[in-house]
């Protein structure tokens, strides 16, 4: 992710500026090992990358709502690397969106994608484990989040996939951060990272890793330094909306 931030200073400064705050070593990020995080996706756009996302049945892949963007959408599993994308690792998809889903400030930001056919889970596609109802991410737990960097209106995205680890925020301590910029969160979302650490534009959708478990989605972040500090970085809590991902991965359908 790193790279990322980079490549959207050098050809997209005044975009990325916005998105990215302070500067390069915003983002500690580093290369995924092959062996590792099999179960992340690259949404894309016209074949092009624009969300992160991850697989959670043979059928679904879990990604935000807000990366619901006009053009043909498909998933890419089983690399790390987007520049060595075959057809077999392409699926079409049918987006299942958050039936209350308004808008990125207001919450819900959910999106389930049904792969037009099952995944074959082998040593390079895996799926991820979801929370358990009422489980409790503990303050400071140090998780990751992971991506292909910033996403087409950031800049270029990264070839390679990255990964940063960032510690849990606590919600009340995120909250009264976020408000001191006259911004209350949404409801049913989780904290991590920030001021140092987090994610980039791209990395929407992907997911908040703690102990083996997605427990959140990336969400948004603050586009404007705030008293020179980065705000701790939004996620969905997915530990809010098992009940309607058990009910879509069980109908097979939305
Ligand atoms: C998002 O939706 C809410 C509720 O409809 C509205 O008040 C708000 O202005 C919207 N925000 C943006 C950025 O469109
Ligand atoms: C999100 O939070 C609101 C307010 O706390 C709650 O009423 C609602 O049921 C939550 N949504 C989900 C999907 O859990």
């Amino acid at each position: 992710m790193m790279h990322a931030l980079h490549k959207c200073l050098l050809f997209h400064l005044l975009t990325c500026l916005g998105q990215n705050a302070l500067g390069s070593e915003i983002i500690h990020g580093k290369k995924v090992p092959d062996k590792l995080m099999l179960y992340m996706a690259s949404v894309q756009i016209s074949k092009g990358h624009t969300c992160g996302g991850f697989l959670v049945s043979e059928d679904f892949v879990v990604t935000a709502a807000h990366c619901d963007e006009d053009g043909p959408m498909s998933v890419v599993l089983g690399t790390h690397n987007l520049k060595k994308v075959n057809d077999a690792m392409r699926y079409d998809v049918k987006r299942c969106k958050y039936p209350s889903y308004v808008n990125i400030t207001s919450g819900d930001d959910i999106m389930l994608l049904k792969l037009s056919r099952k995944a074959q889970l082998n040593d390079k596609v895996q799926t991820i484990r979801l929370p358990r109802t009422n489980d409790k991410i503990k303050e400071k737990q140090k998780c990751r989040v992971a991506g292909w960097g910033c996403n087409k209106r950031g800049g270029k995205v990264v070839d390679v996939l990255q990964v940063a680890e960032v510690p849990i925020v606590k919600l009340e301590m995120c909250k009264k951060q976020w408000k001191k910029t006259k911004f209350d969160l949404p409801a049913n979302v989780t904290c991590a990272g920030g001021p140092n650490k987090g994610f980039c534009q791209g990395d929407s959708g992907g997911p908040l890793v703690c102990s083996g478990t997605a427990v959140g989605i990336v969400s948004f972040q603050n586009s404007v330094e705030y008293e020179h500090q980065r705000l701790p970085n939004v996620y969905t809590d997915l530990s809010k909306y098992l009940h309607w991902i058990k009910g879509i991965l069980k109908k097979k359908n939305c």
